[in-house]
C-alpha cells in the first residue's frame, strides 16, 4: 500500500503556499536577510510546533512568514513545495496564498505574485507538474482589507483562478466578504472558503457558503455531517470538499478518517490534502498514509478520493480527462499486477 500511494497519480486542492515554509528554508533566507531567529537550531524551531488549535498554529505561521522578503524568496518557497510534490507524484496542484500577510509587512503584492509565478512556469517545464493558484483573503482582518487586495489582484488575474478565505474562523462568518466574494464572482474567479473543523457556528458558516456566497468549493466542511441538509446540497450540487487529515489531528485531536469514510458512502466528493505540510509533518501522501494506516480506509476508497481531486479541480475537460485516465491507467495496472 506505501508504494501503491506513493505512486498513484494525484492533484492537490489545499494547500497553502506560507504553510510550506520547511525549517531549512527558513534558517537560509533568515541568514541571507541577517535576520535574528529565536531559535539556533532546526530541532530547537520544530519543538516550537506545539499547535493544539487553529489560533496557536496561527501564531507560529505568521511568525515564521518574516523570513520572505524578496521576490525570489517567493520563488524558493515554491519551488522546494513543487519539487516535492512532483517527487510525491502530484502531477497537479492548487496552491494558496496569504497576499495580506505579506503586503501588511510592506511586501508588495507583485514581489509575492511574480516570485511563485516563476517557480510555478519553470515546475511546468521541468517538473512536469502543473499548478494553479488561489488568493486567500486573511478572514481576520476587515472586509475593507479584502476588498482591497482583490483589486490589487486585478493586474494579475490571468495568474489567479480563483480565490479563498482562511485565517482565524472564530467571529468572522463567510457574510463578513459577501460583497468582495460577489465581486470576486464578477471578475471571473472560482470561489471557495475555509470551514474549519468544529468551529462555532460551523453549520451556520457552511448554510452561508452554500446559500449566501455561491462556493464552488469548501475548504474542511467536516461539520456538515451533521447535517442531512447540508450534506444533500452538498452532494447534489456536487461540490468538493479539500480535506486535511493530518492537519485536522493536530488542531482538533481526530484524523476525521470515519468521517472522510461517511462522505464518500453519501457520494460527497470529499479529497485529502495536505494544508501546511511543512508545519503537520506530512505532505499528501502521509496524508493518504495514515488514512490507511491509522483510519483503515482501504485502496477503493483511496483511490475514489484521489479521483475525487481531478473531478473538483478547476481544470479545463480535456486536462481534466487526461488526468483522470492517468489515474485509471495506473489503477487497472495495478489490479493486473
Ligand atoms: N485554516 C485557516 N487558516 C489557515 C490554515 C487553516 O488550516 N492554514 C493556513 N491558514
Ligand atoms: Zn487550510
Amino acid at each position: 500500500m506505501n508504494d501503491f500511494i506513493a505512486n498513484l497519480p494525484k492533484a492537490e486542492l489545499h494547500v497553502h503556499l506560507e504553510g510550506t515554509l520547511e525549517p531549512e528554508l527558513s534558517f537560509e533566507l533568515a541568514k541571507k536577510h541577517g535576520i535574528e531567529l529565536e531559535y539556533a537550531t532546526v530541532e530547537d524551531l520544530l519543538r516550537a510546533y506545539d499547535f493544539h488549535d487553529l489560533p496557536s498554529f496561527l501564531r507560529i505561521y505568521y511568525k515564521a512568514m518574516s523570513v520572505l522578503l524578496d521576490e525570489d524568496d517567493f520563488f524558493q518557497l515554491t519551488w522546494q513545495y513543487l519539487s516535492k510534490a512532483a517527487q510525491q507524484r502530484v502531477l497537479y496542484a492548487e496552491m494558496f496564498f496569504d497576499p495580506q500577510a505579506h503586503t501588511s509587512r510592506g511586501v508588495a503584492f507583485e514581489t509575492v505574485i511574480r516570485g511563485i509565478r516563476r517557480a510555478q512556469e519553470r515546475a511546468s517545464l521541468e517538473l512536469g507538474i502543473d499548478t494553479q493558484l488561489i488568493l486567500c483573503f486573511l478572514r481576520d482582518l476587515s472586509a475593507q482589507s479584502a476588498m482591497a487586495t482583490l483589486e490589487e489582484s486585478i493586474p494579475f488575474k490571468h495568474w489567479i483562478v480563483g480565490v479563498g478565505l482562511d485565517s482565524d474562523e472564530k467571529g468572522n462568518p463567510p457574510v463578513k466578504f459577501s460583497e468582495v466574494f460577489r465581486k470576486a464572482r464578477q471578475y471571473g474567479y472560482r470561489l471557495t472558503m475555509h470551514c474549519d473543523v468544529n468551529q462555532e457556528n460551523t453549520l451556520a458558516h457552511i448554510h452561508q457558503c452554500l446559500h449566501t456566497i455561491g462556493v464552488d468549493r469548501i475548504d474542511h466542511g467536516v461539520n456538515s455531517l451533521e447535517d442531512p441538509a447540508l450534506c444533500a446540497t452538498i452532494a447534489e450540487r456536487g461540490l468538493g470538499l479539500t480535506i486535511c487529515p493530518v492537519s485536522n489531528r493536530f488542531v482538533v485531536q481526530n484524523l476525521t478518517a470515519a468521517e472522510i469514510r461517511r462522505m464518500l458512502s453519501l457520494g460527497m466528493r470529499a479529497t485529502v490534502n495536505s494544508d501546511d505540510p511543512a508545519y503537520f509533518r506530512a505532505y499528501v501522501n502521509e496524508n493518504l498514509q495514515a488514512l490507511h494506516d491509522e483510519g483503515g480506509l482501504t485502496r477503493d476508497e483511496i483511490v475514489q478520493l484521489v479521483s475525487n481531486a481531478f473531478t473538483v479541480a478547476w481544470l479545463d475537460e480535456t486536462r481534466r480527462a487526461s488526468y483522470v485516465q492517468r489515474l485509471q491507467t495506473y489503477v487497472d495496472r495495478n489490479r493486473a499486477a
